[in-house]
């Protein structure tokens, strides 16, 4: 780590004491982080974001061993998590403790709680040594930010520090599992997959959507999660390899101009879209796709098309595109 990041570091560190915010980079997306202890504090998170009181923040810890001041009642299978994929992109949702402070969890009897496995967040949470609240450092609904050019296009001025890690490893959220209930169900998708987690719990979790999932927690992802996330404001169309080529034909015939996110180079008779490559494995894809649909965004086409992946380990992308896609009001074909 470079002197003057270190120096920034421990400034970062300051302004969260003094109840200010500041944005940090995780291995997953860039946060925008408060002290978690302090309610004052984070409802500035709330307002910069524009988000609405009542979605919980994940509250990053520097390690397991703070989980419980934050977190009772915590079940074996927690630590055996905690000790496998943290520092790492897992949030868990435990029962909270009373120290929780309302404004982090939206009122709820529970929190979310992550180790972040990036060089400068941990070396942030060391150098401030409490719980550090942090959605995704972007506008409420809009796509989460995976460089500190991101955070500043999309906060400018309204925090005071972005520090900056480079473009994040993963680039999309973590996986966040519930494990309040019996049966462990995963709320969000993430690269941390149902069959990674199910081999230390000795069981696969559940996908939230599942009829089997407990209704409890059917009810409380429906307050913390709206269908219509991480969207461009480009009307985004998901769509099936085998429809693109007469999906992008249709729209050249009405002269529009569209975009394309696929796993392939474009076909060399396509000479008038904008046509981007992502790689053709998850976790490429991932690191890449915010990115792009940022960067697509911003040429003002009539519509980004992106190439549908299939498969168990496009879960979590796939979750995102949908999301992208719901956003924007377009049905996919
Ligand atoms: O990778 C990530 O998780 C990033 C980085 C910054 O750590 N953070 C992130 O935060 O994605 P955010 O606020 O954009 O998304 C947090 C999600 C929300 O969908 C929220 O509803 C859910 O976590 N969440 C937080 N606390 C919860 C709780 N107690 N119960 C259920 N869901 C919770
Ligand atoms: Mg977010």
């Amino acid at each position: 780590m470079t002197e003057p990041l270190e120096q920034e570091i421990l400034r970062a560190a300051a302004l969260l004491r003094a109840g200010e915010l500041v944005a940090f980079p995780t291995e997953t997306v860039y946060g925008l982080g408060a002290d978690a202890r302090n309610p004052q504090a984070v409802a500035k998170i709330f307002a910069v974001k524009g988000r609405p009181a009542d979605h919980p923040l994940i509250v990053h810890l520097r390690g397991a061993e703070q989980l419980a001041y934050w977190a009772r009642d915590i079940p074996a299978e927690a630590s055996l998590l905690a000790e496998k994929f943290w520092p790492g992109p897992l949030t868990l949702i435990l029962k909270r403790t009373a120290s929780v402070p309302d404004i982090v969890t939206g009122g709820q009897d529970t929190v979310g709680l992550r180790v972040p496995n990036h060089p400068v967040a941990l070396a942030l949470l060391a150098a401030f040594g409490d719980g550090i609240a942090a959605p995704s450092a972007n506008k409420f609904g809009r796509i989460s930010p995976t460089t500190a050019q991101h955070v500043r296009e999309d906060l400018g001025d309204a925090v005071p520090l972005v520090l900056d890690g480079g473009p994040c490893a993963v680039g999309i959220e973590s996986t966040i599992l519930d494990l309040t209930t019996r049966r462990a169900v995963i709320l969000r998708p993430g690269m941390i997959t149902a069959f990674e987690l199910g081999r230390v719990l000795g069981r696969n979790p559940l996908f939230a959507d599942d009829p089997l999932a407990p209704e409890e927690v059917r009810r409380r992802r429906a307050s913390g999660r709206l269908v219509a996330h991480y969207a461009p404001r480009t009307p985004l169309v998901l769509t099936p390899d085998d429809s693109l080529p007469i999906v992008l034909r249709n729209a050249l015939a009405r002269q529009e101009r569209v975009a394309v996110l696929a796993r392939h180079p474009a076909p060399a008779d396509w000479p008038h879209i904008v046509w981007r490559v992502a790689p053709d494995d998850p976790a490429g894809f991932a690191h890449e796709l915010y990115a792009h649909l940022r960067a697509l965004d911003a040429l003002g086409c009539r519509r980004i098309y992106v190439q549908k992946p299939i498969g168990p380990a496009w879960r979590a992308v796939l979750d995102r595109l949908e999301r992208a896609a719901a956003g924007s009001g377009e049905q996919t074909p």
